[in-house]
């Protein structure tokens, strides 16, 4: 496909995200390490992209939710541990052993079957176990009524499995009201617990972590490992949920698409299908070459939400199109076919973010940098200093 910016295209800041790095270094203990989650194409920016840049940059250690994901990350290169944190079917076992990758596992059952293949085929498979400590997803449960610890360590005796740390997920570590401040804390106690009960046993428990970009924003902990995702793009999932700590994130993604055709139209004139919009006066309209179809949320239409155009904020107006929709630019001069208009980012002194997007259609960030579709091309910048 041509990859070109004529259309619609997401730029990504490498030296942002180099410089989110480091501010997430600032926020974390000397002895804990880094482990890059660039799943979801690094939620949209990009994993091979990011995942070379922080290879590049002393990260060793990366974190994605499928074994695709992982294979992506080999196919480019990068030679780093890679834990996959979701479940991997028995068809793509031979791939974890292959490709040296580290399966979360995710049960003592599904840790059986690994053990079985890993021994039928006289391999060793890596892992880390899942523990579910209440967020009620993957994991082997340990809360205060299902006490499933011998499960834990029997994982620890299966011959052909190499378990190389252990890991939980906090669920509400985003949350500063009292009952989730309590529920954060008895998840990192029972975490805890496990890894007492482990060495009480003689068992090394290995690599541990429990940390998301809440939960490193919020908690001061000294765990192996932190797991960011959103803070190594310079978001968080909402800019109005309060945190702890004042970091200096910058967000790494801006959007943009160009200028298609621009008119001015008669009041009473509709514009777009369904004619939920009906210019109130003589309105000048610019046709943007961006749609739904390139993750531009349809329940965004009419909302009065803007776009960039000239470095002012002009709002989107009837139903947004698979591939095109309208934006009133009456209060801007010039406009003509070839600007750019930009969905996210900055022009002049405005600035959009994500989080209007997000709030706009009652979602958080994470899964609306997700929705910017595959046919958008991406963009790095280079480096300061190559
Ligand atoms: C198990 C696990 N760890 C870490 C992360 C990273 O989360 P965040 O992007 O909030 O840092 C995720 C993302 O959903 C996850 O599922």
């Amino acid at each position: 496909m041509l990859q070109s910016n004529t259309r619609a295209w997401v730029r990504i800041d490498r030296n942002a995200i180099l410089h989110n790095m480091k501010e997430i270094r600032a926020l974390i203990s000397d002895s804990t390490k880094i482990m890059a989650v660039v799943k979801a194409n690094a939620y949209g920016h990009g994993d091979t992209v990011i995942a070379k840049l922080l290879e590049n940059h002393g990260i060793d250690t990366f974190a994605v939710s499928s074994v695709d994901e992982a294979l992506n990350l080999r196919r480019v290169g990068v030679t780093g541990d890679i834990l996959i944190l979701g479940y991997t079917p028995s068809v793509h076992f031979h791939y974890l052993a292959e490709e040296d990758l580290i399966q979360n596992f995710l049960s003592y059952d599904y840790a059986v079957k690994l053990n079985e293949f890993a021994a039928h085929h006289q391999v060793q498979i890596r892992g880390h176990i899942k523990v579910d400590t209440g967020m009620g997803r993957l994991g082997i449960r340990y809360t205060d009524e299902e006490d499933h610890y011998e499960e834990i360590k029997k994982i620890y005796d299966l011959s052909f499995l190499k378990c190389e740390g252990l890991f939980s997920h906090f669920s509400v570590a985003d949350e500063q009201d009292e009952q989730n401040l309590k529920y954060t804390a008895h998840q990192n106690e029972l975490f805890q617990d496990v890894i007492k009960r482990l060495k009480k046993d003689g068992i090394d428990p290995g690599k541990c972590h429990i940390q998301n970009s809440y939960g490193i924003l919020n908690y001061k902990m000294n765990y192996d490992y932190v797991r960011p995702g959103l803070l190594i793009l310079g978001v968080t999932s909402d800019d109005q949920i309060p945190i702890h700590s004042h970091p200096d994130f910058i967000p790494a993604l801006s959007w943009h698409a160009n200028i298609s055709y621009v008119k001015t139209v008669e009041k009473g004139s509709s514009i777009s299908y369904g004619r939920h919009y009906i210019c109130d006066r003589q309105t000048k309209i610019a046709t943007c070459s961006i749609g739904y179809a390139d993750g531009v949320p349809r329940e965004a239409s009419n909302k009065n939400m803007c776009v960039l155009v000239h470095g002012k904020r002009c709002p989107i107006i009837g139903n947004i199109c698979m591939d095109q929709m309208m934006v009133d630019v009456s209060e801007v001069e010039d406009v003509k076919e070839g600007d750019v208009i930009t969905l996210v980012g900055s022009q002049q002194n405005e600035q959009i973010k994500i989080d209007e997007w997000s709030r706009c259609v009652h979602t958080i960030n994470n899964d609306m940098l997700c929705r910017i579709t595959s046919r958008v091309p991406r963009f790095y910048t280079r480096l300061k200093n190559e």
